[in-house]
């Protein structure tokens, strides 16, 4: 089937379960599912009860959009990542942001969880995205050009709102979260860098490395949503020589966890603010 037709096909899907227009997506990464049960929710929608909808394979992603409240604002949740390493195409990975777009919401909040590559950037803390480098994976753009999901050649100079990512940068402060701005990397995965990967990324400009996230910007960029994106750290990278234990996936979503509720004062705040300054679109 044609690309924008499948899109369509599960967004006409949805459609017969739920009426709910979301404003505002928000994906979750690894270890961080316990937000979707801090909103007010309407209606879940499980990925297997959409058939042949990609399933998530990688332990701790639910697979299911959650649509809800935050105190009035209307959100989507994306409650599990298709993930490139599980063996499926770009396109099956953001067919769920393409989706959540269909239905309305022209922003979104990406989070995931990131090794970090500087010192100073402590597991714990968080990483806003100013830029991004996504060459070491294929494009989400590669393949038929779709003109409904917009430009067929993006221009990547802004995609990353600044002012919203300003308005986090407030609200950690006020809240004394250690948020830091910073470069993201995407690497394949699954297995995790080697320290010489990790000072190539390093040398090429990264300060944070995750294996998701930035082909979903491109793809939420083509489709000229407003984007946020924001890494929990939850470990060094093993190339910058600072002592840590062998680094396990069991040991990110543990990390991550540890997060949560730090990563939803920094969402609910930020959802709730940018609405009143009207800065999503
Ligand atoms: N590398 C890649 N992906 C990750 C890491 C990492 O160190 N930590 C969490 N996700």
């Amino acid at each position: 089937m044609e690309e924008f037709a499948r899109i369509q096909k599960y967004v006409e899907l949805i459609r017969e379960k739920t009426d709910f227009v979301p404003e505002i997506a928000i994906v979750l990464g690894s270890g961080l599912n316990e937000f979707a049960d801090k909103i007010d929710v309407v209606t879940t929608v499980k990925y297997a009860d959409l058939p042949g909808f990609p399933t998530c394979s990688a332990q701790g992603h639910i697979g299911q959009f959650v649509f809800g409240y935050i105190e009035n604002i209307k959100v989507v949740i994306m409650q599990g990542r298709i993930h490139y390493y599980e063996g499926y195409k770009m396109s099956d990975v953001v067919l769920p942001l393409r989706i959540m777009k269909f239905l309305g919401a022209e922003n979104v909040i990406f989070t995931n969880a990131a090794g970090s590559m500087r010192v100073d950037y402590k597991p714990s803390s968080f990483m806003a995205f100013t830029d991004q480098i996504a060459l070491f994976v294929p494009s989400p753009l590669i393949g038929e050009n779709i003109p409904q999901l917009g430009a067929r050649f993006p221009d990547t100079t802004a995609m990353f709102d600044k002012n919203i990512r300003d308005e986090l940068i407030l609200i950690a402060r006020e809240n004394n979260i250690d948020v830091n701005c910073g470069v993201y990397v995407q690497a394949a995965g699954p297995q995790y860098e080697s320290p010489a990967e990790m000072l190539a990324f390093k040398l090429l400009g990264a300060d944070a490395v995750g294996m998701s996230t930035a082909c979903e910007c491109i793809a939420a960029l083509q489709m000229n949503m407003k984007i946020c994106a924001i890494s929990c750290i939850t470990n060094y990278e093993s190339g910058l020589n600072i002592d840590c234990p062998p680094l396990s996936h069991q040991q990110v979503q543990e990390m991550a966890n540890k997060c949560v509720q730090d990563m939803e004062v920094l969402l609910k705040n930020l959802i709730i603010r940018c609405k009143q300054k009207k800065l999503f679109n």
